[in-house]
């Protein structure tokens, strides 16, 4: 790191450094949360496998918004990024009905303002892929927001620019997994805006963490679907009864090991790049 960088924040996941008025120095930790808690146990290179998977959208997705990435650092953790002026919404978007978006619709027939057909079973394909934005909490759980709510944040403008994007990108990514046998289900984008005023990509884009990917053989609707990444910790946070508040559960060797594996396998099946290579040159990622 630069000796000048000063620490701005510290996210769940993140360490936030100032290079300067222009750029930030985000460094993915190993740090995992689950149920918007940070566990005491860390997974060893998960923060290698987010930034490198971001770094790789990133290339991949230029061509339909500019990003925020200006430089990945040889750790293949630190990225040096454009500073922003984050959007006040999370933008999410769902091809299939699964958490949040499976309860909300269960309770209304809706997700954030958009109606759905009747007698849809949990983790069913949509009609056509919804943008379902949330709140960005400072502390606690997102909220899911509808149209009128997310205008009110952002501006109509922002709002159709943002939601126009968040769609193109999920139907390109999601098409590209697929080819790799992985269902991207729904996933989380951060927009900011550049000084010029343009929406700049950026955040995390089309990681574990911010996404759901379910293998796509042994896709059955009706009912939760295993997951890659987390869903090996979420389990094992069920079996013990944790209340699910501060503070979370130190996990085993083997949950941890079998997390990391998963982690693992969606970065090389995603990227089509061994992950000891990206190690040695996360560049590796960007080609
Ligand atoms: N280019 C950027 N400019 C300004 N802020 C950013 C940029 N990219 C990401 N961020 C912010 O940095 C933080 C990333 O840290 P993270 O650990 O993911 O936080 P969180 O716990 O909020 O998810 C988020 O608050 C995100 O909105
Ligand atoms: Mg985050």
């Amino acid at each position: 790191m630069s000796e000048t960088a000063s620490h701005v924040a510290s996210g769940k996941v993140r360490e936030i450094y100032a290079l300067d008025d222009e750029r930030l120095l985000l460094v993915t930790s190993d740090r995992i949360s689950t149920f918007d808690v940070v566990l005491p146990t860390e997974i060893p290179d998960k923060g290698r496998v987010l930034t490198g998977l971001s770094a790789f959208w990133f290339a991949q997705t230029e061509s339909i918004v500019p990003n925020h990435l200006i430089a990945l650092r040889e750790d293949g953790r630190s990225t040096e990024c454009r500073r922003l002026e984050m959007l006040p919404i999370e933008c999410v978007v769902r091809g299939y009905l699964a958490g949040s978006g499976w309860k909300d619709y269960l309770a209304t027939g809706e997700v954030c303002g958009h109606r759905l057909p009747e007698g849809l079973s949990e983790s069913e394909r949509l009609p056509e892929p919804i943008f379902t934005p949330a709140t960005k909490a400072q502390t606690g759980h997102d909220e899911n927001i509808d149209r009128a709510a997310a205008v009110e944040l952002v501006g109509e403008e922002r709002f159709d620019e943002a939601e126009r994007l968040t769609l193109e990108l999920y139907s390109y990514v999601a098409g590209r997994a697929l080819e790799h046998g992985i269902i991207l289900a729904d996933t989380k984008l951060e927009f900011g805006v550049d000084p010029e005023g343009r929406l700049v990509l950026a955040d995390e884009a089309f990681t574990p963490d911010s996404s759901r990917f379910w293998p796509a053989d042994g896709y059955e609707p009706g009912t939760s679907q295993p997951s890659y990444d987390k869903q090996f910790v979420r389990d094992y946070c069920e079996t013990l009864g944790w209340d699910k508040t501060y503070p979370g559960p130190e996990l085993p060797a083997d949950v941890v090991d079998g997390t990391r594996a998963r982690y693992i396998e969606a970065f090389e099946r995603l990227t089509g790049v061994d992950f000891a290579e990206y190690l040695a040159d996360p560049a590796s990622v960007q080609a």
